[in-house]
């Protein structure tokens, strides 16, 4: 495993990281997941050198957080704890966002509300500190919930110990650069992955420039690079990879097109002798300014397998195909 910089926190975390949104479990998102496995799965990632664990307490409604918390209980200095502040199903005083989890969810970024929610996250993760807090999602509506208030708290919390360091998420870069000028930021979490990347680009540009972890969220495209999907593969109704909104990747037109870009990679798999995951990931995390790769695992199989996409170095030739082949499928949704 390779250990980068979260920007200038003074903590190091693994490139590869383990989301833990798929341990929440959701209707959205295949089969529940085992609790018991879900604990090995994130044990075994510890052991195979992975320290960065991301959750958030929407990932399952707290689920994912008091599994990660299980989880890592006698094992606290091993990790690199992220998770998140932003998102309320338990008050409607924010701004409505969607329904999730059979829930109305609203984006709230207030004092108040970041307060209570940090007493909750540590309670759920057994912890007294976190190390990474994010704004999960920036605010809609700078009037009641302006950034320099939302920063002002996450520096108080700094301060205070409850927190090490701040991160947000799906920012452009103008949010960025607003969160910034309040806040010691030292990372950034977005979707990024082989397939879509053209959206962050400017905002991986801004990271890079000032020093800032970019941290790539979904970069498997969930599941879908990992070659266990086929052309024939059907989801449930109601799952996420259905939405062409959230993943227009997996439209069965698409999903043929990835598919045999896919397909022409076996050579380099056999060259590096690492399965396409891993060489998905090994392209991630070379990518300039992308600093780690945060991945989803349901079991032991897929933690272990995922962590050693950490130790794959990929020759520049080789990273400059990957991306050629995946340019000409970009232009495609
Ligand atoms: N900040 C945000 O708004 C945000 C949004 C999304 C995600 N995230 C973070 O990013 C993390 C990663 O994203 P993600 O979990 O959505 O997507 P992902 O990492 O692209 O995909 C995870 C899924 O891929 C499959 N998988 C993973 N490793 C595998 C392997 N080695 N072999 C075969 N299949 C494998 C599993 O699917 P199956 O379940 O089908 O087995 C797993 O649930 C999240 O857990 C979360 O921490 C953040």
């Amino acid at each position: 495993m390779r250990y980068r910089p979260l920007g200038n926190s003074g903590i190091q975390a693994s490139v590869i990281g383990l989301g833990t949104w798929v341990t929440g479990g959701s209707p959205i998102w295949g089969e529940d997941p085992d609790d018991k496995e879900s604990i090995r799965a994130i044990d075994a990632a510890l052991d195979a050198g992975i320290t960065l664990i991301d959750t958030a307490p929407i990932y399952g409604i707290g689920r994912s957080e008091e599994v990660v918390g299980r989880a890592i209980k006698g094992k606290r200095d091993q990790v690199v704890l992220a998770t998140k502040c932003g998102l309320r199903w338990d008050d409607a005083s924010g701004t409505f966002m969607g329904h999730m989890y059979g829930k109305d969810v609203y984006r709230n970024t207030r004092p108040d509300s970041i307060k209570f929610e940090i007493e909750q996250s540590l309670q759920r993760l057994d912890t007294t500190h976190i190390d990474l807090y994010q704004v999960h999602w920036p605010t809609v509506d700078h009037m009641t919930m302006p950034v320099t208030d939302t920063m002002a708290t996450l520096m108080k919390l700094k301060d205070q110990g409850k927190i090490r360091s701040i991160g947000v998420s799906n920012v452009s870069v103008c949010e960025l650069d607003q969160n910034l000028k309040s806040g010691d930021v030292i990372a950034d979490q977005a979707r990024y992955s082989i397939l879509s990347q053209k959206q962050e680009q400017a905002v991986i540009n801004e990271c890079r420039e000032k020093h800032i972890a970019f941290l790539a969220y979904q970069p498997l495209e969930q599941g879908l690079l990992t070659g266990k999907i086929t052309r024939e593969t059907k989801f449930a109704d109601d799952d996420i990879r259905n939405n062409a909104d959230w993943n227009p990747w997996f439209q069965p037109s698409v999903r043929d097109q990835v598919i045999d870009v896919l397909d022409a990679w076996d050579e380099l798999t056999t060259k590096y002798d690492c399965t396409l995951a891993q060489l998905v990931l090994a392209w991630t995390v070379e990518q300039p300014g992308v600093t780690h790769a945060l991945v989803g695992a349901r079991n032991v199989q897929q933690a272990e397998a995922n962590a050693r996409g950490g130790e794959v170095i990929l020759g520049d030739h080789d990273i400059d195909r990957m991306t050629a082949d995946a340019k000409k499928l970009h232009a495609l949704v």
